[in-house]
């Protein structure tokens, strides 16, 4: 697989939501269980994917991925499952093999899974259900064997809600859920992973880049709205504009102008739960029920104590 130059293959961070995460991780990818992946956009939902795929039995086979909004509707099917030579007319002579297909084996990440349209969340459907397909213009029905993961930064709970994702479609890959939380809920975070693409430069360009405490500080008291992939972004922008290998705060703040975000956060706005987590939290309590078990269960699943469980769940609620 390729990765471009500061592309981590690992989760790095030492929050203890990322620690829990990298253990969930750990467990689902021993077991060949539908999982589904939700967090904000930029979070690091694709790396969790990957990381479940290489630790799993199929590493050594594909990863396809599927970008669920992106296909033209009229190619999903020879798309997705292949067509034989000459199905239809500007078909290649030779066939093709569809995304499904090549997936057979490995894993199939089912990425913007929020944004399939109806037509797609149909086919989807049939082929979880029956883990066959047929190609365009065949006859013959080919048998899939191979691990799902979708990602979503819609909550697709809600989507259901609103009618617009498939209620049986959302049971289907709402088996494991795994929730990656964004960045400004963990700035404990923010350093390391500062550190780690600025040293991917400094490896690339054989010159020592180094982050100003005062930026530093800055990072650290900043909302993130496009999470760790902002992260790399700004410090991108940094290497490219620095003089002297240093990024100060100063160098960045047309960036963070750019960004259009208030200089300081608001405390309230780092300790408000993002309603990713609050929808993360009810859908958790209806899995495991809401006695005391159960909430110790969810509480371990979010990577957050059962005090701070009990607090989110008085101001929920009332
Ligand atoms: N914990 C992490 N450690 C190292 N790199 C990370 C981490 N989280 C995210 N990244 C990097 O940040 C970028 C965004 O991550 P990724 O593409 O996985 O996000 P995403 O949640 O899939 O975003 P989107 O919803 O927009 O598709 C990638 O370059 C990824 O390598
Ligand atoms: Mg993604």
């Amino acid at each position: 697989m390729a990765f471009e130059s500061g592309e981590s293959m690992q989760l790095l961070g030492k929050s203890p939501a990322i620690c829990r995460l990298r253990e969930q991780i750990h467990k689902v990818a021993a077991m060949d269980v539908v999982v589904l992946v939700q967090g904000e956009s930029g979070t690091g939902k694709e790396l969790v994917a990957r990381a479940i795929h290489d630790q799993s039995r199929r590493s050594r086979k594909a990863f396809v991925a599927i970008n669920c909004g992106a296909i033209p509707e009229s190619l999903t099917e020879s798309i997705l499952f292949g067509y034989e030579g000459g199905a239809f007319s500007g078909a290649s002579s030779a066939g093709q093999v569809g995304l499904l297909e090549k997936a057979s084996g490995g894993t199939l990440f089912l990425d913007e899974a929020g944004e399939m349209p109806p037509s797609l969340q149909a086919k989807m459907l049939r082929t979880l259900q029956n883990h066959k397909i047929r190609r365009v213009g065949g006859s013959q029905v080919c048998q899939l064997d191979m691990r799902i993961i979708a990602a979503s930064n819609r909550n697709l709970r809600e989507e259901v809600r609103l009618g617009r994702f498939r209620e049986d479609l959302f049971y289907r890959l709402d088996v494991i859920p795994l929730f990656v939380p964004p960045l400004r809920e963990r700035p404990e975070d923010i350093r390391l992973l500062a550190d780690f693409f600025l040293n991917a430069h400094s490896a690339a360009q054989g010159i020592r880049y180094e982050i100003s405490s005062g930026l530093l500080r800055k990072f650290e008291s900043y909302a993130w709205p496009g999470n760790v992939r902002e992260l790399k972004n700004f410090v991108e922008y940094g290497v490219c504009f620095s003089e002297n290998g240093r990024l100060t705060r100063k160098l960045l703040e047309p960036r963070f102008a750019l960004s259009g975000v208030l200089d300081k956060v608001p405390n309230g706005v780092r300790r408000r739960k993002s309603a990713f987590d609050v929808a993360c939290m009810e859908s958790l309590l209806q899995r495991y029920g809401s006695d005391m078990e159960g909430k110790k269960a969810v509480a371990h699943w979010m990577g957050i104590s059962l005090a701070t469980l009990y607090r989110y769940l008085k101001r929920e609620r009332g």
